[in-house]
């Protein structure tokens, strides 16, 4: 069971964006916890106030860290230990495959999601373990980033994909991407369904796809190539496929 701890100003994005789906068939089953924590139930403003101007000036609020502290403490003594907390920002670290593989070995996550101009620098420093990015580019707010990274994380929870060898089959296993799908009609605005896929050779079929990601993986993002996991076999077919090219 993993559980994820949202602590965002805009909890029922939160609910709404993984309510649906896999994720949300996964929450139902018992698989996953989703918590979104309401940051501003934690001001000590009367009028709930949760952020402030920029000591130094400058554009924009930045959220005070007297909430957040707040809101992560009330959470760190429910829990009875720290988990580690994600900060999302595109100062951090870009998020790929490999590190959702290790978040997912957590019981507990929490995501810390900023707006405005960001948090007070002393909150963050207290109570952040991962600074993580989704991509170089810049967001309105942690709560999408925080979305994407617990969809990736939850797909490798046991039990959340129906097929459970698919997450290890899928995009990326051994650095390579997808192999092309079909499925019926076997023709469609007259172009024809590869014929190995019809032949019933579950050998030849594997192949091909192996051959398929190769390819597609060259053609799209042979920056992977590099860490690939090919098979001398392979490796060769990689050679000719880039022969090919420089002809
Ligand atoms: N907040 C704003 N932009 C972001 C990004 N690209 N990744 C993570 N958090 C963000």
């Amino acid at each position: 069971m993993m559980k994820y701890h949202v602590l965002t100003l805009f909890p029922e994005m939160i609910e709404q964006g993984l309510s649906s789906s896999i994720i949300g068939r996964a929450t139902e089953k018992g698989l996953l916890q989703v918590e979104a924590i309401n940051i501003r139930d934690y001001s000590t403003n009367k009028h709930h106030k949760v952020d402030d101007y920029p000591y130094g000036g400058g554009a924009g609020m930045v959220m005070q860290a007297g909430p957040v502290y707040d809101a992560y403490e009330d959470l760190v003594q429910k829990l009875g230990k720290k988990p580690r907390v994600i900060y999302l920002t595109p100062q951090g670290k870009v998020f790929n495959q490999k590190m959702a593989e290790e978040f997912a070995k957590e019981e507990d996550l929490v995501f810390l999601c900023g707006h405005y101009e960001g948090i007070d620098e002393r909150v963050l420093e207290r109570i952040v373990t991962d600074y993580v990015s989704i991509g170089d580019y810049v967001l309105t707010g942690g709560e999408l980033p925080s979305m994407v990274m617990i969809d990736c994380i939850s797909r490798l929870v046991p039990g959340v994909l129906n097929n459970d060898v698919s997450a290890d089959i899928e995009s990326f296993h051994d650095n390579l991407l997808e192999y092309p799908q079909y499925t019926r009609p076997d023709t469609f605005l007259g172009m024809k369904v590869p014929d190995v896929l019809l032949s019933g050779n579950h050998g030849k079929i594997e192949q091909w796809r192996r051959e398929q990601s190769i390819k597609r993986t060259l053609e799209r993002r042979p920056d992977l190539l590099e860490d690939a996991n090919l098979s001398k076999k392979e490796l060769e077919y990689l050679k000719r496929l880039q022969q090919e090219k420089e002809k």
